[in-house]
C-alpha cells in the first residue's frame, strides 16, 4: 500500500509542466472533470467526469482492452461483482492487512499517513517530531446488506478488481479451456477509504482500475514479470506519453504489499515528483492458495503433459484509469506563443486519447453555410469522434479546440458552397490544406495515422 513519490532525479522532465491548479482549472473550464456535488459545496476527493472527460476515459479503457484482450489469444475478460462475499476479503488478506499507518500531528492535529511524512516534519504546520504513535487504519469501505444492520450484514466495496479474477479462476479455466500461460482481465470501479486524497484525481476514494492477472508456470514467472514490464511501458508509448517522463522502479522489501514477491512500478514525473502510475506485481501463488484454503475448493491447474496438478504463479499489471487521464493532461499541456505574438494553450494529445479527433467549424453561423457544414458533419461523424462548433469567432473556436486537444479542425467557408472543398487545420503545426469534401474522410484518416505516436517493438524497449 505504499506509493512512493520522490523528487530525487537529475534529469528533471517536469520542467515546463503545468502546475496542478492549471490542470484542475482547465479540466473544470472545458468539461473534463468537475468537483462532485459542487452545488452542495463539493465532497472531499470525489469528482464527476464531464462530456470531454468521459470521452477520454472511454478511449483509455478501449485502448487497454484492445491491447490486453482483443489483440491477444492468451487473455480473456470478465466483469465481477463490486460487492461480493466478505469471505473473499478475509482470504485475500485485505480484512487483516490492507491498512495504512495513520498518525496525527500533536501540534496542528492534522491526520496523515506515516509513510508520507518526510524528515519527521508535519507537512501542514512544519512541526518536527511531534506525532502520535502510528495506528493501522483499514482502507476497505464497508456497507450493510439487507434490512438488519449488524455485523452479520456487513459487506465491503472491493478495494481492487483483482480478487474477481482469482475467485473465477476455475470458472474461466474450465469454460475457455485455456492452457498456461493465460490471463484474465477486468476493468471496473474500486473503493478505498484513503486517508490522504491529494493531487486531484491522482488518489481518490472511488476510482476505476484496469487489472490483468497472468497465470503462468512458477519457473517462468520471473521471465513473464520482465515481459509485462516492457509490454506495459510500450502501451504508454502508444498513448503518446513522453518516454522521458516515464521510468520503472522496483519496490523495496518494505514497500511490498502483503501478497507480493516483487513489484515494479511504472512511474511518471509529475510536478510534485515521481509518482506511481501502474504497478506490475509478482503475486506468486499467494491468492490462489489463500482462496483454496479458505473456500475448501481446489484451485489448481491440471497439466496434461506433465500429468500433475500445480498452482500457477501470477503476474499482475494494475493501473487506474483516472490516474492515466491525469497523466495525459499533464503530459500534453503546453502554453505556446505564436508568430504573431498571440498565446495559445494546447493539449498535444495523441489522436487516440483526445476527446474528439475532428472538429467541424463553419466559418460563421450563417443560413447559407449551415446546411453545407451540417452535410460535412453528417459525413464525418460516423467515422471519427467529431465535434460541431459554430459559436463565436473562428479564431476563438480554433483556440478552444487546441485547448481540448482536437488534432484536426475542418473549416467550412463560403467558397465551399461553390467548390465543394474544405480546409483542414492541423492542431500542432497549424498548417492548413484545402481538400475536396469527397476526399475529406480519407485525408483525415491518413493525417490521424501520421499523428499516432511511434510504438517501438517489444524487444526495443529498455527497462
Ligand atoms: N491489485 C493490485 C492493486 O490494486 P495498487 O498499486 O494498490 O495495486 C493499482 O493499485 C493501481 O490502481 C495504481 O497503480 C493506481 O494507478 C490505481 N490506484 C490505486 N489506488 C488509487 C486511488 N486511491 N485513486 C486512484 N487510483 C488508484
Amino acid at each position: 500500500m505504499t506509493e512512493a513519490t520522490s523528487n530525487s532525479n537529475a534529469d528533471d522532465q517536469s520542467e515546463g509542466q503545468a502546475d496542478l491548479e492549471t490542470i484542475v482549472s482547465l479540466a473544470k473550464r472545458r468539461g473534463f472533470v468537475f468537483p462532485s456535488a459542487e452545488i452542495y459545496g463539493g465532497f472531499a476527493a470525489a469528482y464527476d467526469y464531464g462530456p470531454l472527460g468521459v470521452e477520454m476515459k472511454r478511449q483509455i479503457r478501449d485502448l487497454w482492452w484492445q491491447a490486453m484482450v482483443r489483440e491477444r489469444d492468451d487473455i480473456v475478460g470478465i466483469e465481477a461483482a463490486i460487492i461480493t462475499n466478505p469471505a473473499v476479503w478475509k482470504a485475500s488478506g485485505h480484512l487483516d492487512t490492507f491498512s495504512d499507518p495513520l498518525v496525527d500531528c500533536l501540534n496542528c492535529q492534522a491526520r496523515m499517513r506515516q509513510d508520507h511524512i518526510e524528515d519527521d516534519t508535519c507537512p501542514e504546520c512544519g512541526t518536527v517530531g511531534k506525532f502520535t504513535e502510528a495506528r493501522e487504519f483499514n482502507l476497505m469501505l464497508s456497507t450493510q446488506i439487507g434490512p438488519v444492520q449488524d455485523e452479520s450484514s456487513r459487506a465491503y466495496l472491493r478495494p481492487e478488481t483483482a480478487q474477481g479474477m482469482f475467485i473465477n479462476f476455475e470458472n474461466v479455466q474450465t469454460t475457455t479451456r485455456k492452457r498456461l500461460p493465460f490471463g484474465i482481465a477486468q476493468i471496473g470501479k474500486s473503493f478505498r477509504n484513503e486517508i490522504t486524497t491529494k493531487q486531484f484525481i491522482f488518489r481518490t476514494r472511488e476510482f476505476e482500475q484496469m487489472e490483468m492477472e497472468f497465470f503462468c508456470y512458477p519457473e517462468d514467472s520471473l521471465q513473464w514479470h520482465e515481459y509485462w514490464k516492457k509490454e506495459r511501458l510500450r502501451w504508454y508509448y502508444r498513448l503518446g506519453v513522453n518516454p522521458d517522463r516515464l521510468r520503472l522502479r522496483d519496490h523495496t522489501a518494505e514497500e511490498l504489499s502483503h501478497y507480493s514477491d516483487a513489484t515494479s512500478d511504472i512511474e511518471v514525473q509529475y510536478r510534485w515528483g515521481w509518482g506511481e502510475l501502474e504497478g506490475i506485481a509478482h503475486r506468486g501463488d499467494f491468492d490462489l492458495k489463500q482462496h483454496a484454503e479458505h473456500s475448501g475448493k481446489s484451485l489448481t491447474y491440471f497439466d496434461t503433459d506433465r500429468n500433475e496438478h500445480l498452482v500457477p504463479h501470477v503476474i499482475e499489471p494494475a493501473v487506474g484509469v483516472d490516474r492515466i487521464l491525469l497523466t495525459l493532461l499533464f503530459d500534453a499541456y503546453a502554453e505556446e506563443e505564436l508568430e504573431n505574438g498571440e498565446k495559445r494553450t494546447v493539449l498535444h494529445l495523441a489522436p487516440d486519447v483526445a476527446p474528439a479527433e475532428v472538429a467541424i467549424l463553419p466559418l460563421s453561423r450563417n443560413e447559407r453555410l449551415g446546411p453545407t457544414a451540417k452535410r460535412v458533419y453528417d459525413l464525418i461523424r460516423p467515422q471519427f469522434r467529431t465535434q460541431y462548433d459554430d459559436a463565436q469567432s473562428i479564431g476563438r473556436r480554433y483556440r478552444r479546440q487546441d485547448e481540448i486537444g482536437t488534432p484536426l479542425a475542418v473549416t467550412v467557408d463560403f467558397d465551399t458552397i461553390d467548390d465543394d472543398a474544405v480546409t483542414i487545420r492541423d492542431r500542432d503545426t497549424m498548417e492548413q490544406i484545402r481538400v475536396p469534401i469527397a476526399e475529406l474522410a480519407n485525408k483525415l484518416r491518413t493525417r490521424l495515422e501520421e499523428l499516432r505516436p511511434h510504438v517501438p517493438e517489444h524487444d526495443e524497449i529498455n527497462v
